[in-house]
Parts: C-alpha cells; sequence; structure tokens
C-alpha cells in the first residue's frame, strides 16, 4: 500500500518535491512512496490534468503531497482540462473540505516579513479555509453573448448548512488545541451567503463549543487587520474565496510563500492532501533556485496528520528551524542558496 502519492505537478513543483523526495529518504526510509503526473504535465501526456487513474492512486493513499499545477504554456487549454481544474478536482474527488493554512513566523526570517519585526514575531495563528464549496464551485457559471452587445458572466456561491458546519467544527476543535479562539470571517452585511454562514457558526458554536471564545468579522476588515495586528487571531475559519485571498496576505507576514505548508482535510480516516500554499512559479521555474521549505514543511504536517509519524514530524520541524537560524536563506529570503542546497541544509541539520 502507497503512504505517500507524490503530485509533482509543473513549474517549481517537480523541482521543490525532488527535495521532499530527498528528506525522506534520510527521514523516513520505510515509508512507501508513489508518483503520478499531474496537472499540465498530465495534460501533455494523457490529455487530462487528472487521470480517473492517478485520482484512484490518491484517494488510496494514506497522504498526497502535491507540488504546484499551472503555467502560461496551458493558459489556451480548455477551461475544463486546464491544469487548475486538475487540483479542483483532485480537492473535490478526495473530498477535503478543510483546508488548513498556518500563518507562521519564523523568528530567524522576522526581518524579511513586509511587516515590522514586532507585528510578526511570534506570529502563529490558522486559516481554516472551506475548500470544496462556494463560488468556485457553484451553478450555473457561463459567459454568454448580451443581445444589446457585449457579454456577460455569470459564477455562483452556494453553501448548505452541512458544508458550513462541517469546516466551522474542524475550526472549533482545532481552537481547542492552541488557544481557543475562533474568529469567523463573511460579508453577512451584503450576501445571504455571508448571512446564513454566521447563522451556522452561531448555532453550532452554542451547540457544541460553547467553551471556545468565538468572534465574527467582515472579511474585508478581516484582511485590514490582518496586516495591522495578526497576532489578536487563532484559528480563522472562511469561505473558499475569502480564505483563498486571506491567506495568500497572511502567507506574505511571514516573508515569503515559498515558507508556507497547507493541508487539506476531509472525514477522519480518509486521506490528507497536503501542498505548499505557492504556485507552479512559472517566472523562476528551471532555474533552481525555487524555496523548498513550503514543500518540506507540507510533508512535515503529511507525516503528522495523515502518516502517524509525529516523531519524524518533530525532527523534520526542529530541521528547518536549524538550518533557517544557521542562516540557510534562497533567494526569496534574500540569500543564494539554490533549491537542492536548501534541501541540503535540512537533511545536515537532520
Ligand atoms: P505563484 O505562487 O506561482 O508565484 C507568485 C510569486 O511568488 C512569484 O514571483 C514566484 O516566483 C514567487 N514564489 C512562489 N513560490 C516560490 C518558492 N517556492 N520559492 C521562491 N519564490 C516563490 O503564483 P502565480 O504567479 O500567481 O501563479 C503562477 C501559476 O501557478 C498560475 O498558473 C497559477 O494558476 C498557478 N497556481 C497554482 C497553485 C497550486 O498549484 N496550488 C496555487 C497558486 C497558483
Ligand atoms: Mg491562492
Amino acid at each position: 500500500m502507497t503512504d505517500l502519492l507524490l503530485l509533482p505537478g509543473d513549474g517549481i513543483g517537480p523541482e521543490v518535491i525532488a527535495e521532499v523526495r530527498k528528506v525522506a529518504r534520510v527521514l523516513t526510509p520505510d515509508l512507501q512512496i508513489a508518483e503520478r503526473l499531474f496537472g499540465g504535465s498530465s495534460y501533455d501526456e494523457h490529455g487530462v490534468p487528472l487521470t480517473e487513474e492517478a485520482l484512484a492512486a490518491a484517494k488510496a493513499a494514506k497522504a498526497v503531497l502535491m507540488g504546484a499545477v499551472g503555467g502560461p504554456k496551458w493558459a489556451n487549454a480548455p477551461r475544463d482540462k486546464r491544469p487548475e481544474a486538475g487540483l479542483l478536482a483532485l480537492r473535490a474527488g478526495m473530498e477535503v473540505f478543510a483546508n488548513l493554512r498556518p500563518a507562521l513566523c519564523f523568528n530567524a526570517l522576522a526581518d524579511a516579513s513586509s511587516l515590522k519585526r514586532e507585528v510578526v514575531e511570534g506570529l502563529d495563528f490558522m486559516i481554516v479555509r472551506e475548500l470544496t464549496g462556494g463560488i468556485y464551485f457553484g451553478s450555473p457559471r457561463f459567459i454568454e453573448d448580451v443581445p444589446t452587445g457585449g457579454k456577460r458572466a455569470v459564477d455562483t456561491q452556494v453553501y448548505t448548512t452541512a458544508e458550513i458546519e462541517r469546516v466551522a467544527r474542524v475550526a472549533f476543535e482545532l481552537a481547542r488545541g492552541r488557544r481557543n479562539k475562533v474568529t469567523s470571517a463573511e460579508k453577512s452585511n451584503v450576501m445571504d451567503s455571508g448571512l446564513l454562514w454566521r447563522q451556522v457558526v452561531t448555532d453550532l458554536h452554542a451547540r457544541d463549543y460553547a467553551d471556545v471564545e468565538l468572534e465574527h468579522i467582515l472579511a474585508d476588515n478581516a484582511a485590514m487587520q490582518i496586516v495591522k495586528n495578526p497576532k489578536q487571531f487563532d484559528v480563522m475559519v472562511t469561505d473558499n474565496l475569502f480564505g483563498d485571498i486571506l491567506s495568500d496576505i497572511s502567507a506574505q507576514l511571514t516573508g515569503s510563500l515559498g515558507m508556507l505548508p497547507s493541508a487539506a482535510l476531509g472525514e477522519a480516516g480518509k486521506p490528507g492532501l497536503y501542498e505548499p500554499i505557492h504556485g507552479s512559479a512559472p517566472d523562476i521555474a528551471g532555474q533552481g533556485i525555487a524555496n523548498p521549505l513550503a514543500a518540506i514543511l507540507s510533508f512535515e504536517m503529511a507525516l503528522r496528520w495523515s502518516l502517524d509519524q509525529a516523531e519524524a514530524a518533530d525532527k523534520l520541524y526542529a530541521a528547518v528551524i536549524k538550518a533557517l537560524d544557521s542562516g540557510a536563506r534562497t533567494r526569496d529570503l534574500g540569500g543564494a542558496l539554490t533549491t537542492a542546497q536548501m534541501g541540503d541544509a535540512v537533511i545536515a541539520a537532520l
């Protein structure tokens, strides 16, 4: 049985996943690892970004680690065959509805943040983004000609009580193991889906999680507060679209997109999907300079949450801190190490 299925993907995806392979060989040599094409590289080979066989392999593994997909090469592929469509299909097919995105500040990097050191030092909050519903999946969606001229485009946001409740439950459970506070972000002032969101979270809180502090915030204010005073947050739960944006803002607090891992979880016992939050970075792909730490930290999350290897995860996390403390930096962090040299620095720290 496969423990870990690797989906390197496109652009810098294969470059950063190669470093995970190197680390795994040293840290967890017994781990059963398999690999499949995914995204644009799968489209080129098989005509689709995610084959049924690859999806079946993902569902049969204990954990899936994805690199990144997409790039200008596939910009004109039919929409349902684009690499990004493969990613949405993978998330939906694996039924991973809760995306956990830590916003962490590694103290060795606090000066690389766009914000002042005192604003980010010691920062540790978690965004829980709903991942399989909302406007990225709603129908109808189309672009059509308008008889009076021009076109119109329609996207639809749909959220059910059950979808909101299960992701909110993940947030409350997480908060209990942390600083016991959940902030729920929506736009209940202008959207019905936001209104239902607030109501369902409030009801669930009263019913099952009254011991956790709950706060509601409008998503635009959340964006502002994340930049102004991010340390006020512990766990922030929000929908797919707002979560996409708020987690990218949060990523920048820590200095580089190349540092941040993520996990996407479904029902207990099902495989988790782990991926760095960055994309395929076509601007630096092929140069061997991408930061592999987001991918390596995604592997760390997989070890912890899907592979039952907390001890190895602890070792790996400590090794990343040690490598950073000793000055290891790729270019995005203001250094000169290549992708492979950063992987080597982590292995040396192990
Ligand atoms: P991106 O995350 O690929 O790049 C944004 C910027 O951050 C670029 O300047 C890039 O060089 C830099 N960067 C990203 N990861 C880095 C790393 N590990 N080390 C050093 N620098 C890094 O986002 P962008 O440019 O908006 O999207 C590029 C492509 O990636 C698009 O096709 C997009 O659809 C796709 N994408 C895929 C994602 C995924 O596979 N989950 C997520 C986001 C975008
Ligand atoms: Mg994004």
